[in-house]
């Protein structure tokens, strides 16, 4: 009887550290974003989860992946799947870029050193955002991975131009240029909560502190939260608590055009990233302008509502560019799924912002690696099972639209 009731009951060894515990549950980047829903601040939630107006573009950027359906082939032995491959002549564990997101410390308060540290040990590169909360010298100290900088233009140039030369000497391989974001996208979410970067521990948040202590006790203890990158310089620095949309309105160049390409040219050596391409036209154009990659990409619906779905794009501009630049395809990526997809169809690598932001305010550098965990061996089982043993495999007879 003992002996019939052991066999069949297993029990879990009992975790007891609650980070583990907590990521131990989590299958996919689905259940890390309901792990930091219930983690964080209703705002801060809401700033990473939150997208434009009706979040129309949001939604598409993800169901543009769910419409495609793979095109199988079996019997082709992928005994030895190598998901590796390279961008910008260097090499990848897996073709997955972190994209650049702002103010990342409100997720947990390491904030970029945690991402820049996880991206180092999966092997693929990350992407600070010129509104980090860590600086580009303080990134590079913990992290001998590969580092780009991502700058938008501020109306002061100069300003521009001596992060970029800060970015080089710090050895960051790349420059990426936003150019999505003329003026900043009306977030809706984030007017209906009055939300503030940094967010505001004032009356009104007292109660979200209180429902989110782990949060709230991180926030308070850790150094005040600022755009490190600017620390000290007249345009603001994000001390005081701003609206976004007032901070970039004011602080952006609306008149960004390709001239600014040019004289990024002029600044920096490296290769060149236009992120926010999403138009053949402008993929176009961005060959004629010599840059060395370009990222399509509608600023995971946060832009401009009813935006084109990236994965929907893509076979249009892989078409028109690929081959005389590279073509990196941000946007709705949730899963390594839509990582073979999007290289199926033509891209270099993937990019993706939220899927790590919900890792990081579900278990801080942890919940990062287990996202990267999550997408690298997502990458190696679905090609497993569409029969493609290496990158160069993946192409558009692997995949279909469903309503085609
Ligand atoms: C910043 O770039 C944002 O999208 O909030």
């Amino acid at each position: 009887m003992m002996r019939t009731l052991r066999s069949v009951l297993r029990l879990r060894p009992i975790e007891f550290d609650a980070t583990a515990r907590r990521l131990s549950k989590a299958a996919s980047v689905a259940d890390l974003r309901r792990i930091a829903r219930r983690r964080l601040p209703r705002g801060v939630f809401d700033y990473i989860d939150g997208g434009a107006e009706d979040e129309v573009s949001l939604g598409r950027n993800v169901a543009g992946f769910s419409r495609l359906e793979f095109r199988p082939r079996v019997l082709r032995d992928v005994g030895a799947v190598d998901t590796s491959t390279t961008l910008l002549g260097r090499h990848l564990a897996f073709p997955l870029v972190l994209a650049p997101t702002g103010f990342t410390r409100i997720a947990d308060p390491q904030g970029e050193l945690s991402v820049a540290r996880a991206g180092a040990r999966a092997g693929i590169p990350y992407a600070l955002s010129t509104l980090s909360t860590r600086s580009i010298e303080e990134v590079r100290a913990v992290s001998d991975g590969r580092l780009w900088f991502q700058v938008y233009t501020w109306r002061d140039r100069g300003l521009v131009e001596e992060m970029v030369n800060r970015a080089a000497a710090a050895g960051y391989e790349a420059i990426v240029l936003t150019v999505d974001t003329a003026v900043l996208g009306r977030r809706e979410r984030d007017v209906r909560r009055g939300f503030t970067l940094p967010p505001k521990i004032g009356p009104g948040t007292i109660v979200d502190g209180l429902v989110h202590p782990g949060w709230t006790w991180g926030f308070v203890r850790a150094e005040p939260i600022a755009f490190s990158n600017v620390t000290g310089k007249s345009v603001g620095d994000g001390t005081d608590a701003i609206s976004l949309a007032q901070y970039v309105n004011d602080q952006f160049d609306p008149s960004l055009s390709w001239r600014d390409v040019e004289w990024l040219r002029s600044v920096w050596h490296g290769p060149i990233v236009l992120k926010g391409i999403q138009t053949v036209e402008d993929a176009r154009l961005s060959v004629e302008h010599g840059v060395e990659a370009i990222a399509l990409s509608n600023h995971g619906g946060r832009q401009l509502d009813g935006a084109p779905s990236m994965i929907e794009l893509l076979p249009d501009v892989a078409a028109a560019v690929s081959g005389e630049t590279e073509i990196i395809l941000d946007g709705g990526v949730r899963r390594g799924s839509d990582i073979v997809k999007a290289l199926s169809l033509g891209a270099d690598a993937a990019m993706a912002g939220r899927a790590y932001l919900y890792g990081l305010g579900a278990g801080g550098e942890v919940g990062v690696d287990h996202v990267l965990g999550l997408l690298a061996t997502d990458v190696r089982r679905v090609m497993a099972l569409i029969g493609a043993g290496s990158v160069g495999e993946l192409s558009p007879e692997l995949v279909r639209r469903r309503d085609a």
